[in-house]
Parts: C-alpha cells; sequence; structure tokens
C-alpha cells in the first residue's frame, strides 16, 4: 500500500478537495500507474453533482495517461514502465455482446477489484471506474492501454474518454462518411471531438454548433465547415438552410439536454441519424411526437464512450495524431496542478477552456 494525493467528491455539490488517498499494491490482474495527465471533463462535474449516482464519495478523473509502475500476478499485457492511456472500457471477452464479435457493447468491463480508500479505510468509487486525479492510481490491467511512448501525455490521455467518445460517436455511431453533412451541437472536448472526427470519415459539411462564440471559433479549427451560435439563431432553421433546406444527414448531440437533443432530432435529414453523446441527468424527460419519430425514420443512436474499443481506437489514433492528421494538442487549453481541478470546472462554466488538464 501506498499514500498519495488525489481529488475527490466527498459529498453532493460541495467543492472538491485534495485528500490522502491509500493504494493498494496490484492484485491479480491490477495494476498500479503512476498518472502523468488527467483532462477534466465534464462527467466529473456530473459526478460532483450528483448526476450519475450517489455512491460518494468519489476519486474523479479518468481521462489519463501514465507510466505502469507495478503489476499483480497474472498481468501480460502490461509492464513496469510501459506508457499507457487509461481506459474505462477493459472488455470481458465471455458477455453476450463480447462473444457476439460486439466488444465495444462489452455490459461486464473489469475495473479494479480492490477499493482506493481514505486514510480511514472509507472506500472511494472511481469516476468511470479509473479515478484519475490522483498520483497514482490502482486500475484493472485491461484498463491501461499502451501506446507509442512518444505522444506527449497531456494529449493523448484524453483520448481515454472525451476526445474518444466524440470521435467515436461521428465514426463508430454514427457511421459517418464520405460526402456526409454532420452537425455537431455542443463544442467542447466531446463535440469537438466528432468534429475532427467527422473530419476524418470525409464528411463534406460540418456546422459546429455553440452558445459561446469562442467554441465556435476553436471549432472551426477543428474542421467545422459552418457555424451557428444558438444564442443568436435557431440552430434547427440554420442547419436545414446550410444543407439545402433538409437537414444534415447526421446530428451529434454532445450536451446532454432535452432541449438540445430535440434540435438534432429535428436538423436531420428524413431517414437521417441523431447521435446522443452527451449524458444527461436523472431528472430530464424528453417528449416528441411519436408521428415525427415514426415519420422522420433514420436512426436515433447513443454513443456509449464512442462505441470505442481501446486497443483498437488508442493506437490507431496515436498514429494519426503524430502523422499530424489529429490535432489532439488544440484540445489542451491549459495545463493544471492537482488542487486546480475546482477552477477548472467554473471555467468549463464559463466556456474559457476546452480542456484543462491535470499534469501531476
Ligand atoms: N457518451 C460518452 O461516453 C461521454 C463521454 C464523455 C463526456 N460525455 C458527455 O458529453 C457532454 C459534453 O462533455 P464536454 O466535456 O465536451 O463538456 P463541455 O462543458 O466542455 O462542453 C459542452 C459544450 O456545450 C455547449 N452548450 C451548452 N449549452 C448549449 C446549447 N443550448 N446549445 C449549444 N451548445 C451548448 C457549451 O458552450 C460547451 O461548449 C457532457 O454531457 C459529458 O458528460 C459523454
Ligand atoms: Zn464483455
Ligand atoms: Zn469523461
Amino acid at each position: 500500500m501506498q499514500e498519495v494525493r488525489g481529488v475527490i467528491a466527498r459529498s453532493k455539490g460541495a467543492p472538491v478537495e485534495l485528500a490522502t488517498i491509500q493504494v493498494p499494491d496490484p492484485g491479480p490482474g491490477e495494476a498500479v500507474v503512476r498518472v502523468q495527465t488527467c483532462g477534466v471533463c465534464h462527467t466529473d462535474l456530473h459526478y460532483r453533482e450528483g448526476g450519475i449516482n450517489d455512491d460518494f464519495p468519489f476519486l474523479l478523473g479518468h481521462e489519463a495517461a501514465g507510466i505502469v509502475e507495478t503489476v499483480g500476478d497474472g498481468v501480460t499485457d502490461v509492464a513496469p514502465g510501459d506508457f499507457v492511456i487509461l481506459n474505462w472500457r477493459a472488455v470481458c471477452g465471455t458477455c453476450r455482446a463480447c462473444l457476439r464479435g460486439r466488444p465495444w457493447y462489452c455490459f461486464n468491463t473489469h475495473n479494479a477489484a480492490q477499493p482506493m480508500t481514505l486514510t480511514d479505510g472509507t472506500p472511494l468509487a472511481p469516476a468511470l471506474g479509473v479515478g484519475a486525479f490522483v498520483e497514482k492510481t490502482l486500475v484493472h490491467a485491461g484498463q491501461c492501454t499502451k501506446v507509442d511512448p512518444a505522444a506527449r501525455p497531456a494529449a493523448a490521455g484524453l483520448l481515454g474518454c472525451g476526445v474518444m467518445a466524440g470521435i467515436g460517436a461521428a465514426i463508430n455511431t454514427g457511421g459517418v462518411g464520405r460526402g456526409d453533412s454532420v452537425a455537431v451541437i455542443g463544442c467542447g472536448g466531446v463535440g469537438d471531438g466528432a468534429i475532427a472526427g467527422a473530419r476524418l470519415a470525409g464528411a463534406s459539411k460540418i456546422i459546429a454548433v455553440d452558445t459561446d462564440p469562442r467554441k465556435l471559433e476553436w471549432a472551426k479549427g477543428f474542421g467545422a465547415t459552418h457555424t451557428v451560435n444558438a444564442k443568436e439563431t435557431d440552430p434547427v432553421a440554420a442547419i436545414q438552410e446550410l444543407t439545402g433546406g433538409f437537414g444534415a444527414d447526421v446530428v451529434i448531440e454532445a450536451v446532454g439536454r432535452p432541449e438540445t437533443y430535440k434540435q438534432a432530432f429535428y436538423a436531420r435529414d428524413l431517414a437521417g441519424t441523431v447521435v446522443l453523446v452527451g449524458v444527461p441527468t436523472p431528472d430530464m424527460i424528453l417528449e416528441l411526437p411519436l408521428l415525427d419519430v415514426f415519420g422522420r425514420g433514420g436512426a436515433l443512436r447513443s454513443s456509449w464512450y464512442g462505441d470505442c474499443l481501446p486497443s483498437r481506437d488508442f493506437p490507431l489514433l496515436i498514429d494519426l495524431y503524430q502523422q499530424g492528421r489529429l490535432d489532439l494538442d488544440a484540445f489542451v487549453t491549459e495545463e493544471i496542478p492537482l488542487d486546480g481541478v475546482e477552477a477548472a470546472f467554473a471555467k468549463m462554466h464559463t466556456g474559457d477552456v476546452l480542456r484543462s488538464v491535470v499534469v501531476l
């Protein structure tokens, strides 16, 4: 066991705090990773606001890169010294999804078996089964995906959640292909990931929608061909106008609210696809005329983690990053210390950052 510093959310809505975390030595199938960087994702804020569940206290952070320090018995895929991106989809290989050859839906993903705890023994619930705003973290070895150690950790780690979720929402879930028109509602780290993914997939038109003009400027850098400020213009009408009056082939909702989901639903062409990658909270209800759901046809899909398979997608995207075809660096607005997470949450609300990345 070792004691390190980490960021916890002790109770619903309370500011996060630095605490001493006890990290057990890795048991069978587990690994201890020395965290180098961890991005601040909106999902961390959802946890701290009680929007995910009530399993407080949480050890926050889940978008991380680091170096494997020690591994437990039976671990063969990673070894001490390996540079890894942490993932929250360590597939089991034996559930009904894995057995059908669709491991990106794995319903029984692995996490560390032993809990990390506070010094009084209170077990911590790690965000998304990771918990990485901490100097060292205990994970299941399958949560460590080896990538080229030449990649910059602050950028590479973002593939661990938001950027991967966005890229995958476009490519894997939305099936964006050459010549498609795509609209993305909400241009944070996830939405800009979707824009970058749509560009990689060959979309001909990429419409970025946000309420913040700075976000729209950044979106252009990732490949948006058009921007719509939803504070000034009705996004549905604007997307229709930009697509010959029809709507986009694929509309990706990266906010996680019923209003923006409805916009995505109506901004899509007949037989088009809506992808919900934004995460709603338990109080939210969606109301839609059933006749419109039928009459507009197409597909209404949700994207868990961009339907990614970390072992396939992380190394591939790191290759594209190193070839200069995917600008992961542009997602990193600022590098912050471990005690800067609360301030980073505030900046998320004021729109000052795309990603704040904790550097340890
Ligand atoms: N499905 C997944 O696997 C997955 C993974 C990571 C994050 N998420 C979720 O994706 C969502 C976005 O995460 P993020 O980290 O990019 O958050 P973020 O806060 O960085 O970005 C959200 C963006 O939405 C914009 N926005 C807010 N209201 C809007 C409106 N009415 N119309 C248009 N734009 C609006 C904001 O200005 C901001 O740019 C969150 O709900 C997060 O929990 C989902
Ligand atoms: Zn499985
Ligand atoms: Zn996340």
